[in-house]
């Protein structure tokens, strides 16, 4: 059986240092959970991209079928109707919320074009397996354009709650859209809950529900939670091979005699970044003996940089990280190391393991795969995990000190408790959430995604 998986984002981006053209990995959980997927199986991977590798001669680990999307395209789809609309809407962000009525119709197109390229290579014995927010409306295009095959679809970031969803203006076209699946995955139960209800809600005349089935024309579609996992044993490998070492060895002279904290995010504004900076600054208040004694390293990942409101936090961003550094820094020492960059993984890895605990603040994540990645890197274990209570994570996890982002007082008081907590205690809920994760890994989610499928 192959599996055609099909997503918005490449898995590799291209890069051209002066006359080098290189492959990056991109960022983001989505990538990061499917690429080892797509090495492990038989299948094809369909993505978009304004840049095709193909015509750059590059190559990768799988067969890749690319999309091209026009300037337009990505102007209105990608940034307008995904990253103005559903994005902020899907995130409880509703203030964020932007319509502009031209991005519907492209989203409609681009969608469309997925729909042909996937028509175009699909077998009998083929699975389709459809990823994420931007491309809801592919099952129902692949249906009208004859397909029979299974099609599953997998949301990565949250389905919000029927308060919130009923603002989106396309709330029947998607689910109805969606409805042309035979499993439909989230990596919650509350999320799958409120697709539920969603459901019951907008389409209860023309659906029937049985538990976590639904009927709808004659079809019945399987409604899931499976959290999303990362390739434990691949992190493992790479936390205790020799350029990961190389890096902690360099970190370390670098923060000798430091206690280390580290925040790795998108540089988007669901991750809480500025909140952390500030409940960091709360926290250095109020336990001033901590100055020149711990250093906080925030890894921001550039993201989405033509859309305003990613702008604009790049710049509070940067702002707050200059005056808290400013009202700290003594003697050479200042609290916060702010890198703006997407670090080669073996690098991040190093990060990993060099810091003492890691906070996640986002104000709202459909999972967060930071905080498993940080587990897998922690292969002498220790190391503590702060986690915020929005994230899908959160519900799912074990061991996580967890905190309420949209207060300082929460963050300040969890970075006192890790740093206080004893040894013993840190290694032994380190080793057991790293059992939890080596035990659920990205294999196991998928061999239970395709289970569910059939
Ligand atoms: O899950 C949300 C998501 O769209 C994932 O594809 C990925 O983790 C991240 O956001 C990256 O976003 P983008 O593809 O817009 O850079």
């Amino acid at each position: 059986m192959r599996l055609i998986i099909a997503t918005n984002r490449a898995p590799y981006n291209i890069k051209k240092p002066k006359d080098d053209i290189l492959l990056e990995k991109s960022p983001g959980g989505l990538v990061a959970a499917l690429d080892p997927v797509m090495k492990k199986n038989q299948g094809i991977w369909v993505c978009g991209g304004e840049k095709l590798l193909e015509d750059y001669g590059l190559t990768l680990p799988y067969p890749v079928k690319q999309v091209k999307l026009t300037p337009k395209e990505t102007k209105y789809y990608y940034e307008g109707f995904c990253n103005t609309q559903i994005w902020p809407l899907f995130h409880y962000f509703t203030s964020r919320y932007k319509m502009d009525i031209k991005d519907w119709g492209f989203y409609k197109q681009v969608n469309q074009k997925f729909a042909n390229q996937i028509m175009e290579i699909i077998e009998p014995e083929d699975r389709i397996w459809v990823h994420d927010y931007q491309l809801m409306m592919v099952p129902k295009l692949l249906r009208e354009k004859g397909a029979t095959q299974k099609i599953g679809f997998f949301l990565h970031i949250p389905f919000p709650n029927l308060e919130i969803y009923r603002i989106f203006p396309k709330r029947y076209e998607i689910l109805e859209s969606l409805l042309n699946c035979d499993l439909i995955a989230f990596h919650t139960e509350s999320y799958k809950r409120h697709f539920l209800e969603c459901v019951d809600h907008f389409m209860g005349h023309d659906v029937e529900r049985v538990d976590n089935k639904i009927i709808y024309k004659g079809r019945t579609i399987s409604v899931e939670a499976l959290p999303i996992s990362i390739d434990y044993k691949e992190i493992e490998k790479i936390a205790a091979s020799e350029p990961t070492e190389l890096k902690l060895a360099e970190l370390k002279k670098m923060y000798a005699g430091q206690l280390v904290g580290l925040g790795v995010d998108r540089l988007d504004y669901t991750k809480g970044v500025n909140e952390k900076l500030e409940g960091l600054e709360y926290f250095l208040d109020n336990n001033p003996e901590y100055i020149k004694r711990l250093s906080y390293i925030q890894i921001a990942v550039p993201t989405r940089s033509n859309v305003h409101d990613y702008m604009k936090i790049k710049r509070q961003t940067d702002e707050m990280v200059g005056r808290i550094n400013g009202k700290f820094s003594k003697d050479g020492w200042s609290p916060i190391q702010y890198l703006y960059s997407n670090l080669k993984f073996e690098d991040l890895v190093g990060y990993y393991r060099l810091a003492d605990f890691i906070i996640v603040s986002a104000l709202r994540d459909g999972l967060n795969l930071v905080a498993k990645e940080y587990v897998a890197a922690r292969i002498h274990n220790g190391g503590q995990l702060i986690l915020s209570e929005f994230t899908g994570a959160a519900e799912e996890m074990p061991y996580r000190a967890l905190i309420n982002p949209f207060d300082v007082t929460s963050i300040s008081e969890a970075i006192a408790k890790v740093l206080k907590t004893d040894e013993t205690i840190r290694y032994k809920s380190m080793s057991e959430t790293r059992a939890y994760v080596k035990e659920n890994d990205i294999y196991k989610w998928l061999d239970k995604f395709l289970e569910h499928l059939g």
